[in-house]
């Protein structure tokens, strides 16, 4: 019998969590006290927990040292942050701290680069993986970064982008790469092939044809990604075998090809009942791995990820508070939230994905089904569905006696970037507030205000009033 909230999230899901946690009938994210940190600063707030990025980082270290150790697998691994994922400076910070190496996908991504450099927290040495389709002006940026000694790997996309930086780099230039395999698109999907990445059937005739010609490029690494992430079904590990037969193919002919870099799409916990054998998930994608290049005779390669969600996703949470309560038919109670979904959680709106959402407090009262909507006026702006595709249900209370505000957890990774922070935004709905949580030199917990919600003024200003 699920008598209140408490009970039907004990009956239905493995909780606490690794991150969430309900103690004085408080929930805690990460141990912080939600509530209290929104008596604090007030509603709505998103939350950054920083320590939990370099955790993620030692954590997927681990799991593959763990595999490659019990495997005997004969190459390393080397973790790189794809900066996509966030790109704030006191994510940055945390993630060049933990020695990551990085990911690029855009010009823009190079001033960002620079900047760190500037500032004394990226060495020239530490490897720079330059992914996505590239402009001239991304290729002539990375060039210029090569030209001053930083470690620059472009992986090129098409053979375009490689007749570009053959023509540009100088007659005693010398440039390592990558080449990036295109994969196949799950069977469900729209379209077949990823619109990035060369076809497996071209790739060993356009190392042959171009690269190999070319004494100043050397091939370094061959690169995939898997869109739908790294999952447990025989669609990914066949792709991830057809990249492992594709690289022994190359590595044949080319001996410099010593990297396998698998892109990102580590999984988190979306919703409460999500699980991932980590551990599982790992020592397979290192066990094939290691198989294919015994069957063909070739070395392992050493292992490169670029995580982006994996790394900053757990790390952050996105807290509203229920504003008004409307039964808008016999079934459908809407709790209205003090900003946008639409806005704040993009992916929520743009590709459906669901959140961890929890209510704060009030866990002692009956659970309720409801819709939850945002203050944009669009009809898209609501959430319904917990990952699993079930409803959702919170508790339910009167908002004149009692207040309730909830939480979307593990919130940290794209939706920033997604609803281009500081911006306009649809019904002029502010962007929100930020607090950041960090530990400080002696390891004692200390949580700032970092941005105050966006103005009116701001608005005005962007607006060109
Ligand atoms: C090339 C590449 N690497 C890494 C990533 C990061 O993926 P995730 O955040 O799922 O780990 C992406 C995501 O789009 C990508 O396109």
């Amino acid at each position: 019998m699920n008598n209140t909230y408490a009970d039907l999230i004990d009956q239905t899901f493995d909780f606490p969590t690794n991150s969430l946690e309900l103690k004085d009938n408080k929930l805690h994210f990460h141990g912080i006290d939600i509530p209290a940190l929104m008596e604090k600063y007030g509603s709505p707030l998103k939350v950054y927990y920083l320590p939990s990025i370099g955790e993620k980082i030692d954590e997927a270290r681990t799991l593959f040292r763990d595999a490659i150790r019990s495997l005997k697998y004969k190459g390393k691994y080397h973790f790189a942050y794809c900066t996509k994922a966030s790109h704030f400076h006191f994510v940055m910070r945390e993630v060049l701290a933990a020695d990551a190496l990085l990911e690029t996908s855009s010009r823009y991504d190079i001033d960002l680069i620079r900047h760190l450099h500037a500032k004394g927290r990226l060495k020239k040495k530490n490897l720079l993986i330059h992914n996505g389709y590239k402009p001239e002006n991304y290729l002539d940026a990375i060039l210029e970064l090569a030209a001053d000694g930083f470690n620059s790997l472009p992986v090129i996309d098409n053979p375009e982008e490689f007749a570009y930086l053959a023509d540009q780099l100088p007659e005693d230039g010398k440039l390592n790469i990558g080449l990036r395999l295109a994969t196949e698109e799950e069977p469900k999907f729209e379209f077949y092939t990823s619109r990035l990445g060369i076809r497996a059937a071209d790739v060993k005739k356009f190392y042959s044809d171009a690269i190999e010609k070319d004494p100043r490029f050397e091939l370094r690494m061959l690169h995939f990604f898997v869109d739908t992430g790294i999952q447990d079904t025989s669609y990914y590990w066949n792709e991830l075998r057809k990249a492992v037969r594709a690289y022994a193919q190359l590595r044949k002919s080319c001996p410099s090809l010593k990297s396998l870099n698998i892109g990102g799409g580590l999984p988190i916990q979306n919703g409460l009942g999500d699980e991932y054998d980590y551990p599982y998930l790992i020592r397979e994608i290192v066990r094939q791995v290691q198989d294919t290049c015994r069957r063909e005779g070739v070395p392992q390669p050493d292992l490169y990820s670029e995580f982006g969600k994996f790394t900053v996703g757990e790390s952050g949470a996105t807290l509203f508070e229920v504003i008004g309560q409307k039964q808008q038919n016999d079934s459908e109670l809407w709790y209205m939230i003090d900003n946008s979904l639409m806005t704040a959680l993009p992916d929520t709106w743009g590709i459906s994905e669901r959140f961890i959402l929890l209510p704060t407090e009030q866990w002692e009262g009956p659970p309720v089904r409801v819709n939850i909507g945002g203050l944009t006026c669009d009809n898209s702006d609501f959430y319904n569905a917990e990952s699993h595709g079930g409803q959702v249900y919170l508790p339910k209370f009167n908002s004149k006696k009692k207040r309730l505000r909830l939480g979307f957890f593990h919130t940290g990774a794209y939706q920033d970037a997604l609803s281009g922070y500081g911006g306009i935004r649809h019904c002029l709905i502010p962007a929100m507030k930020r607090v950041l949580i960090a530990q400080d030199k002696d390891g004692n917990l200390r949580d700032w205000l970092d941005t105050p919600e966006q103005t009116s003024e701001e608005m005005m200003r962007l607006l060109g009033y």
